[in-house]
């Protein structure tokens, strides 16, 4: 049994919310057409298709009322002549359907929803310009989305396809921007302003790059094993960021000025710099650790940050100089120079509410009053302090909003993730959640 990576969360989302159907992503358009609905087009209960003959029924219809579900035995299918659909367009769950079209809609205000559709190879929505949400999940063998004007869409799902590119699907605004598990996908761009839900980017192309040219702000961002992320205009990212098993060199962030919720950066083995240099607040959490080749770290505008800090590596240069307030726990740990001096003096003066800890190699003194012994040119210093707001032991330092935490790896085979954390699942069906 195969599970995509939607799928499975899905499942996630069914144990959290016992809802049956967490992958559909119910978006629908507030403005749409105004084609009219015929008598005889309107379907109350919605249209069962498995047959051609079946869609040939409403090719007299200039707009379908109704939502409209095409599954079974059929090889090649279409819909003539319908330019809109008020309701969902659904098809799902056939072996045998090679090739559908649809080239008058230009509408459907619900969801377009394809799944498990294992030998689709030819899609064709050559006129569709405003969808509701697009869910396109399990289509192993479709190389196209088959879009080609779709300029308005409330939410995309592309999940375990073999699509390789978003060309033609280019809405300005979304709810969810979902791209996973769709191993041609080496490119991830669009032109894309806001997303006002969640941003996720994992498991596709091993060296999947990330383009976001004109993305002004976006609420949850999480990308998994991408080779590069450029969102050189963003100014606000309102909940979390997570950049976790990639091979981007970099995380270029100059002109973001808050965080609303957790920033976590982990296990990106081939990352040497990250630059959220404006950064003035930190809503959630601060994880940084398993980068190892990041060496340096610098939030310079950084004042405050609501969750906790836990910041592991092999640093020599850790550098907060404006922070005044971290609400959780505080632990650097350094195989590193780094300077725990100036966190040592936060955690004295009550900046760091929770349980402190700081530990770098010291670099012996270069005055020569010194009297270092020469054999050991460094020594490890470890400062840790027991907050009296705290009541959790010092080496807990999960006392806020870093939870998120997790892992998820994919398999090698890149078709399947699974997940290695409950917190994870949480997250991620949240985000599902957040839709129905
Ligand atoms: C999918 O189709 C197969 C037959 O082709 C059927 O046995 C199965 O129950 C269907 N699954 C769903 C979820 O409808
Ligand atoms: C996200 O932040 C931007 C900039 O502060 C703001 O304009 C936007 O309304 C926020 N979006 C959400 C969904 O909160
Ligand atoms: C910080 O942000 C402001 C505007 O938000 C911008 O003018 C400035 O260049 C940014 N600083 C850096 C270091 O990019
Ligand atoms: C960091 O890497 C080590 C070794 O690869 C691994 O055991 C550990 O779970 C990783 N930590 C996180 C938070 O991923
Ligand atoms: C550490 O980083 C800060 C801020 O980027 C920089 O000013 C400083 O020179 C760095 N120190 C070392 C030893 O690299
Ligand atoms: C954003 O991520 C946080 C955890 O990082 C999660 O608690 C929250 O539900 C997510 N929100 C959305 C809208 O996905």
């Amino acid at each position: 049994m195969k599970f995509g990576f939607v799928s499975a969360l899905a499942l996630a989302g069914a144990a959290v919310a016992a809802t049956s159907d967490t992958t559909s992503l119910t978006a629908t358009l507030t403005s749409t057409t105004s084609i009219s609905v015929a008598s005889g087009c309107s379907f109350k209960n919605g249209l069962t298709a498995t047959a051609q003959s079946d869609l040939d029924d409403i090719s007299g219809c200039e707009a379908v009322s109704g939502d409209i579900t095409i599954s079974g035995d059929l090889g090649s299918a279409s819909i003539a002549n319908v330019r809109a659909i008020y309701g969902d367009l659904k098809i799902f769950n056939s072996s045998t359907i090679t090739q559908f079209a649809a080239d008058s809609l230009t509408t459907i205000t619900g969801t377009l929803s394809l799944e498990q559709l294992t030998i689709l190879t030819d899609l064709s929505f050559g006129s569709l310009a405003s969808v509701g949400a697009i869910s396109y999940v399990t289509l192993p063998n479709l190389g196209e989305t088959g879009l080609s004007v779709v300029t308005e869409c409330n939410s995309l799902l592309f999940s375990d396809t073999n699509i390789a590119s978003l060309e033609g699907v280019n809405p300005t605004h979304v709810e969810v921007f979902n791209i996973n598990n769709n191993r041609e996908m080496t490119s991830v761009n669009s032109n894309i302003e806001t997303i006002s839900s969640a941003l996720t980017v994992a498991f596709n192309g091993d060296d999947t790059t990330v383009e976001f040219p004109d993305l002004l702000w976006a609420n949850n961002m999480t990308f998994y094993s991408v080779s590069s992320v450029s969102i050189p205009e963003i100014v606000a990212i309102n909940k979390s960021a997570g950049f976790f098993e990639s091979s981007m060199e970099e995380l270029e962030f100059p002109l973001v000025t808050s965080i609303g919720g957790d920033l976590t950066i982990e296990n990106n083995e081939d990352l040497t710099s990250v630059d959220f240099s404006n950064v003035t607040k930190l809503g959630g959490g601060l994880v940084i650790v398993n980068n190892t080749e990041l060496s340096s770290v610098s939030f310079d505008e950084l004042k405050s940050i609501t969750g906790a800090v836990t910041i592991d590596g092999d640093f020599d240069n850790v550098t907060m100089d404006s922070l005044r307030t971290v609400r959780g726990s505080f632990e650097l740990e350094s195989d590193g120079y780094a300077d725990c001096s100036p966190f040592k003096s936060l955690a004295k003066n009550g900046g760091i509410q929770g349980d402190y800890t700081c530990s770098a190699k010291t670099r012996s003194s270069s005055k020569k009053s010194s009297k270092t012994s020469k054999s050991s040119a460094s020594a490890s210093a470890t400062d840790s302090s027991s907050s009296a707001t705290s009541s959790s032991g010092s080496d807990d330092s999960s006392s806020s909003a870093t939870g998120s935490v997790s892992s998820i790896s994919s398999s090698s085979t890149g078709g399947a993730a699974s997940l290695h954390s409950g917190s994870i699942f949480a997250t991620i069906a949240a985000i599902f959640m957040s839709l129905l």
